[in-house]
């Protein structure tokens, strides 16, 4: 049995089902990134504010950082990594690279994640939609025109 502080869970990661006793209090993106080594969420500002640790939890997009590893018991998530081992999201990638939509990096992950999630909803968005739609990611680098720019590309 796991200590108090600390409760067993099990869910599916990127496709693998992992049991662990994570502590009470630790958010899903530590436990991503510290216990199974997935630093491609990306922590910010760990209010919820950044977007920088989205993923996917049963399918819908989330802050990794507003959610518990606890609340996570039984879910499927998706990482960064998962979703680049996939393919799913090959073209939207080349389609950064291509209009230098990214230029620190910190985050694209991330705004992949969550762009790949719009196409999939929308696969025709207007320029408006794609600004709409990321409004909940930050990007302190390229002024968002590459990156808009690059989901319409990954879009036509
Ligand atoms: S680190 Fe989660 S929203 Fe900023
Ligand atoms: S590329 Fe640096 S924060 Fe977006």
């Amino acid at each position: 049995m796991p200590p108090d502080t600390h409760r067993r869970i099990t869910l599916t990661v990127n496709g693998e089902r992992v049991t662990a006793d994570v502590p009470v209090r630790q958010h899903l993106a530590d436990y991503l990134r510290q216990s199974l080594g997935l630093t491609g969420t990306h922590l910010g500002c760990e209010h919820g504010s950044c977007g920088a640790c989205t993923v996917l939890v049963d399918g819908q997009l989330a802050r990794g950082c507003l959610m518990l590893a606890v609340q996570a018991d039984g879910a499927v998530v998706e990482s960064i990594e998962g979703a680049a081992a996939s393919g799913r999201i090959a073209r939207l990638s080349s389609a950064f690279h291509r209009r230098n939509a990214l230029q620190c990096g910190f985050c694209t992950p991330a705004m992949l994640l969550t762009a790949a999630e719009l196409l999939r909803v929308n696969p025709n968005p207007t320029r408006d939609e794609v600004r709409d739609w990321i409004s909940g990611n930050f990007c302190r680098c390229t002024g968002y025109q590459a990156i808009v720019d690059a989901v319409m590309e990954a879009a036509s």
